[in-house]
């Protein structure tokens, strides 16, 4: 198993990284104080594969356990839901001691997060993420959202667990699609900070693919140190925090366009090889780089062409995002595997012509 120390003053908390560690979950919440109630938030799909082995874990460490299951899908993560959630939890509680335990994908991970967040002004939150995306990324950062009409993860605050339990064992079955998916963010993390991390995610990704554990572990806990590393810098998201936005200036855009029919880590893959273009259009990024990163999207069964969008209507759903200054389109760009910088100065002609371009 591997730890990873998240340091955030009085919010510092651990996230344990590793095979077969729902059965251990009783154990570590003990160990970290809790005792008595409470409460799991989960999805139908997740709760028939994992639900009965965390419950084993909790009820064998004496805990007394109420399950909710949500139903799936991103319109979940809306104000209706969270207030069926509150109604639900009024039966239960009685003090605020009493903790939530997120048992999902990211869809769970924001929602559950936000009630927690919300709830009473606060309970306390267990992370149990159970895709790649949400163990390597979105369980990460104490982002909590719902959406609001167009507000896409716009209503949240920032609110971090008390401890992160990311069993990779539960990755097992997940579908190709959805590992694949969650791939993209982790190769985020290798461009913006970690040249050495993207060389070992192209020497291992067949092993990644074949969910070989000792790989897993190891890319999944680098993951999460990455973005701890950043977002212990700027937790609240006033600067350096940005760089995480890499890939979805452009991936954001293309997945409202889509109608979320391209997911989350597909519209990044997406976005991160057109950011790339349009550094190499600024004479920035080596085309070789690019190249390389276009293999990496590729081979781990991502998407690196447009799906048929409307070029027109991407660019309005750019200058719609919240990345916009002034009227200015901000972007992430790469100088390198392993390094980016932020800017606004980038025409709208070039940003046509990368998003149109596909011969790297
Ligand atoms: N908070 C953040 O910082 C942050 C960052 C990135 C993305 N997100 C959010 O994450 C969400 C996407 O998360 P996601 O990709 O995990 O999708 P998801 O939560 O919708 O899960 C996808 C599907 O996988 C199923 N599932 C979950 N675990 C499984 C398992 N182990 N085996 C089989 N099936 C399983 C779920 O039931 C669901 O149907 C979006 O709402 C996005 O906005 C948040």
């Amino acid at each position: 198993m591997q730890k990873v120390s998240v340091r955030l003053g009085s919010n510092s908390y651990n996230i344990h990284i590793g095979p077969g560690l729902l059965a251990q979950t009783g154990q570590k919440l003990k160990e970290i104080g809790f005792s008595g109630k409470l409460v799991i938030i989960t999805d139908p799909t997740v709760k028939r594969l994992y639900g009965n082995s965390l419950q084993q874990s909790l009820a064998g460490s004496g805990f007394e356990v109420l399950i909710i299951e949500v139903p799936e899908g991103e319109e979940q993560k809306s104000l209706e839901t969270a207030g069926k959630l509150y109604h639900e939890l009024t039966d239960v509680y009685t003090e605020r001691t009493t903790p939530i335990l997120a048992l999902g994908g990211g869809v769970i991970g924001d929602l559950a997060g936000f009630v927690a967040a919300t709830y009473m002004r606060g309970v306390p939150l267990i992370q149990i993420p159970t895709t790649l995306l949400a163990q390597g990324d979105s369980s990460i950062g104490g982002k909590v959202a719902v959406n609001h009409g167009q507000l896409k993860n716009k209503i949240g605050a920032f609110y971090h667990p008390r401890l992160t339990i990311s069993d990779i064992s539960t990755l097992k079955t997940l579908s190709t699609r959805e590992l694949s998916d969650g791939l993209a963010e982790i190769i985020k993390h290798g461009v913006i900070q970690d040249r050495e991390f993207f060389s070992y995610l192209e020497e291992n990704l067949a092993k990644i693919k074949s969910l070989d554990e000792p790989v897993l572990e190891r890319v999944i806990s680098h993951s999460a140190e990455i973005k701890v590393g950043v977002v212990e810098k700027d937790e609240l998201d006033l600067g350096l925090r940005n760089i995480l936005n890499y890939g979805h200036t452009v991936g954001h855009a293309i997945e409202t366009v889509s109608e979320l029919k391209v997911w989350h880590g597909e519209a990044v893959a997406i976005g991160m090889l057109a950011e790339a273009r349009i550094a190499n259009k600024l004479g920035v990024l080596d085309q070789s780089e690019t190249v390389r990163l276009k293999n990496l999207i590729a081979t781990a069964g991502l998407p690196t062409r447009l799906p048929g969008l409307q070029l027109e209507k991407l660019i309005q759903a750019m200058k719609h995002d919240k990345k916009i200054l002034q009227g200015k389109i901000r972007f992430v760009l790469p100088k390198s595997i392993g390094e980016v910088f932020i800017t606004e100065e980038v025409s709208q002609s070039i940003i046509e012509q990368a998003l149109q371009d596909e011969n790297d």
